[in-house]
């Protein structure tokens, strides 16, 4: 790192602050310090590195995360997940300052449904309204009807009138599951998680005759046939209460690897597999969310960049379908 607090343009170009930081700092209290001072929260998602999870004052899945945003009573909020995330928690408070780790966090799912090609395939359906897994870009939430993260999906499909058609996007996967669940033939865009579509069913099926005691829990991001094999799919929350609540000793767990701390640290005394992607790389890591680090997250909560910023159009658009799906959670209990 360089000794010389980035410039926007090249804060821009980076994605993060490239600030030299005192390696005698104590990172942890640093960030507790700040935090205090500025009335700022840091919210984190599952697929973070551990040491971020151990600092955040909420570690949650995507409707946890929205759900916290919504409610927060702090002045800035550091978000420690991908662009889409810290974009909805500003869309839910325009007025407050959000900064991301690293803009640079992305998604493959996100990236995956382009705004202009949306458009033109949502006008292909005009009698459907659209339902779009949180994992997109604000153009896209402003495109859609009701937003719904892995937790809610199923109630969200099943609270509209069967007679209703439905565009279901980004996630096919997600789509395919949810269809098969509710037995609704909607839409679906053909997008993709880069992390769930690399598991492979043989890997998996190898460790479970090695561990024939282990049960698989998956999330709905993956393809049909690991799903088939899964005892318990669902949400990052839903499998990390799952296996806190069962009887099993031993699990493999088909999603990224950062739900692994909390489930060892709910479930000390239980081994936890990660599934291994389809080759030799580190693939069951998202890349995104890996890009985010403590030393990071201390600098944009130092400096306060970078800074989510969206047009106030764009924020009034996208909110409507959040606030959908927030109100559609609330009334389920979810
Ligand atoms: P959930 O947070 O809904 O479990 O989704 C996982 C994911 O891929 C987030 O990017
Ligand atoms: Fe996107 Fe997949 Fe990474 Fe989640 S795990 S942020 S869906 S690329």
């Amino acid at each position: 790192m360089s000794d010389m607090h980035t410039s926007s343009k090249d804060l821009e170009k980076k994605g993060f602050l490239d600030v030299e930081i005192d390696p005698e700092l104590d990172l942890f209290s640093e960030i507790a310090r700040i935090k205090k001072e500025k009335n700022a929260v840091v919210l984190a998602h599952y697929y973070q590195e551990p040491d971020i999870q151990d600092v955040a004052d909420f570690v949650g899945d995507s409707l946890g995360l929205a759900q916290e945003a919504a409610k927060t009573g702090a002045d800035l909020i550091a978000f420690a997940g991908v662009h889409f995330m810290a974009e909805t928690a500003k869309i839910l408070n325009p007025a407050k300052k959000v900064v991301l780790p690293d803009l640079r966090a992305g998604c493959s799912l996100a990236d995956s449904a382009p705004a202009h090609l949306f458009a033109e395939f949502r006008a292909k359906y005009p009698d459907h309204i659209v339902v779009s897994y949180i994992n997109c870009s604000a153009e896209i939430k402003a495109l859609s009807d009701i937003i719904c993260t892995s937790s809610n999906a199923q109630k969200i499909i099943e609270d509209l009138p069967k007679d209703q058609k439905v565009i279901f996007a980004p996630d096919k996967n997600l789509g395919a599951y949810i269809t098969k669940k509710t037995g609704r033939d909607m839409v679906l865009w053909n997008g993709s998680c880069m992390v769930h579509e690399i598991f492979s069913l043989e890997k998996i099926t190898r460790l479970k005759i090695r561990n024939p005691e282990a049960k698989v829990v998956a999330h709905p991001e993956c393809e049909e046939s690991v799903l088939k094999v899964a005892d318990y799919i669902g949400s990052t929350t839903g499998l990390l209460k799952y296996t806190s609540r069962d009887s099993a000793k031993s699990y493999i767990v088909v999603t990224e690897s950062g739900i692994l701390h909390q489930m060892q640290k709910k479930s000390p005394q239980k081994t936890f597999i990660p599934a291994p992607p389809n080759n030799n790389c580190a693939c069951n890591d998202c890349p995104h969310m890996k890009l985010n680090t403590l030393e990071k997250l201390y600098l944009c909560l130092e400096y306060e960049e970078p800074e989510i910023n969206l047009a106030p159009s764009l924020i009034e658009a996208a909110r409507r379908p959040i606030d959908r799906m927030l109100e559609i959670s609330a009334r389920y209990g979810l």
